[in-house]
């Protein structure tokens, strides 16, 4: 098993580039499902998330090319299976993008309930609701989704979203694209993945109106044709590198970013004292200073991402005075904390509320991730610590992040991937 040793309290200094989005990546790949032709799409990260939905594209029998590393082409020609396997889906929350995608060109889908990162109670209810309002049977019986649309083909209708849901808007646009007539979705959510998939779909010959709005309208065409499409930047590993650098100090310039997807993040740091430049499409974070406390709610965009709320705690760990984080979306996401009590953090946690309190410095401590951005800020903290820090259970930051190890030795780093069964050297381990 495999660890990242991290020999903390370097500056970062330098230049990184940020890599396509995940979680625009996991449902773009599907969505080739819905085109005639073939898709070429490029900035797809190199991250294990999208190797396993490739996997279930080829699984379905979709003919996948690697043009290059961060480049394939899908062709969906020649579909035979509409059963995605327990053994893939349990192993990605995206796997429900497959649920939309082959209901919506196909007609059937049968998708093993989608697993991921444990962040509480994850329910799909909102998905179903929407593939039933165009007029699917959905049963789910046995752990997997059974959907079909009678006649082969889903009608428009309008759907309401009781709650805010990236998947579930994603999923109703992929259901409705290939749709009879007009659906409307109300309450969408705007993340930059949603417009991005939207954008996706537009080029393809879809016709999406409203993405980035709470409202969202899907006029059905006939069918969609092939094209090339390149992925955004990841907001969340962009402001993974930013809320490194607050934290470990130094002064990096980030490129490949949308600067405007990061305004939340920017000024959460910047009342942090923490410098934050726009240069075109990178943005230039420095902190030499002591950082000041401050209070994060989580919320859908535009409000501060849920998935950049552990790598901000971990920031604060450090920072002067109390702070607190409200977690706004899910039950059960500050599952790091006891492991940053290790290297000495304050933080008390009650329910879906963090304060924590600042200490001068982070002790390196062994650490194992328990989710993919839980995993994150513990590097954040290991580079900004005293010490040698050692984490385990990597496979879930290599979920999201695209060669994290080579981009943060690129900014100066001191961190090694190394094979858990080899000592690990404690030369600082003694510091502070
Ligand atoms: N919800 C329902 N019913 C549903 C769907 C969602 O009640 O049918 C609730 C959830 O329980 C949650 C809230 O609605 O409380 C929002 O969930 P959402 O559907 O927006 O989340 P998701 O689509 O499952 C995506 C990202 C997550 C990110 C959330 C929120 C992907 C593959 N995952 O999850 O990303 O935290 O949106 O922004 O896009 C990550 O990248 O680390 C990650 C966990």
């Amino acid at each position: 098993m495999y660890q990242y040793v991290i020999h903390g309290g370097k500056p970062l200094v330098g230049e990184v580039a940020i890599s396509g989005a995940k979680n625009a990546a996991v449902a773009i790949l599907p969505a080739a499902l819905l085109v005639n032709g073939v898709c070429r799409i490029e900035n797809v990260p190199q991250i294990s998330d999208v190797t396993l939905v490739l996997e279930i594209l080829q699984e379905l029998g979709a003919d996948v090319r690697s043009v290059n590393s961060n480049t394939v082409e899908i062709c969906c020609s020649h579909i035979h299976n509409f059963r995605v396997p327990d053994s893939l889906s349990r192993r990605m929350r995206a796997s429900y993008y497959f649920i939309g995608s082959l209901l919506s060109r196909f007609g059937k889908a049968e998708v093993s309930m989608p697993g991921g990162c444990d962040l509480g109670v994850r329910p799909i209810d909102l998905h179903i609701k929407g593939f039933r309002a165009l007029g699917a049977q959905v049963n789910v019986q046995g752990g997997f989704v059974y959907a079909t649309a009678p006649g082969g083909k889903l009608t428009g209708a309008t759907v309401y979203m009781d709650q805010v849901s990236v998947g579930a808007t994603m999923n109703v646009m992929m259901a409705a694209v290939l749709a009879d007539g007009l659906t409307v979705i109300e309450n969408a959510a705007k993340e930059p993945h949603v417009v991005d998939l939207a954008n996706f779909l537009n080029s393809m010959g879809a016709d999406i109106m409203g993405a980035g709005t709470d409202v969202i309208k899907i006029r059905g065409v006939e069918k969609l044709r092939g094209g090339t499409y390149s992925i955004i930047p990841d907001q969340i590993e962009a402001g993974t590198y930013m809320a490194a650098v607050a934290s470990a100090g130094g002064n990096v310039l980030i490129r490949n970013v949308i600067p405007k997807h990061l305004d939340c993040i920017t000024a959460k740091l910047a009342e942090m004292g923490v410098q934050v430049e726009e240069e075109g499409d990178c943005v230039r974070v420095m902190r030499t200073g002591k950082l000041h406390r401050t209070n994060i709610k989580t919320m859908p965009y535009p409000g501060f991402p849920t998935d950049m709320q552990a790598q901000m705690s971990a920031v604060l760990c450090t920072a002067e005075g109390t702070s607190t984080i409200d977690e706004g979306i899910w039950d059960n996401r500050f599952r790091y904390v006891d492991e940053f009590k290790r290297m000495g953090a304050r933080i008390q946690v009650s329910g879906k509320l963090a304060v924590i309190e600042g200490v001068p410095y982070l002790t390196g401590a062994p650490l194992r991730a328990c989710d993919l951005r839980a995993g994150a800020a513990m590097v954040i903290a290991g580079l900004a610590a005293h010490g040698t820090t050692t984490i385990e259970c990597i496979h879930y930051i290599e979920r999201g992040y695209e060669n994290l190890v080579g981009k943060l030795k690129g900014i100066g780093a001191d961190i090694e991937l190394v094979d858990a069964k080899e000592p690990v050297s404690l030369r600082d381990s003694q510091v502070g």
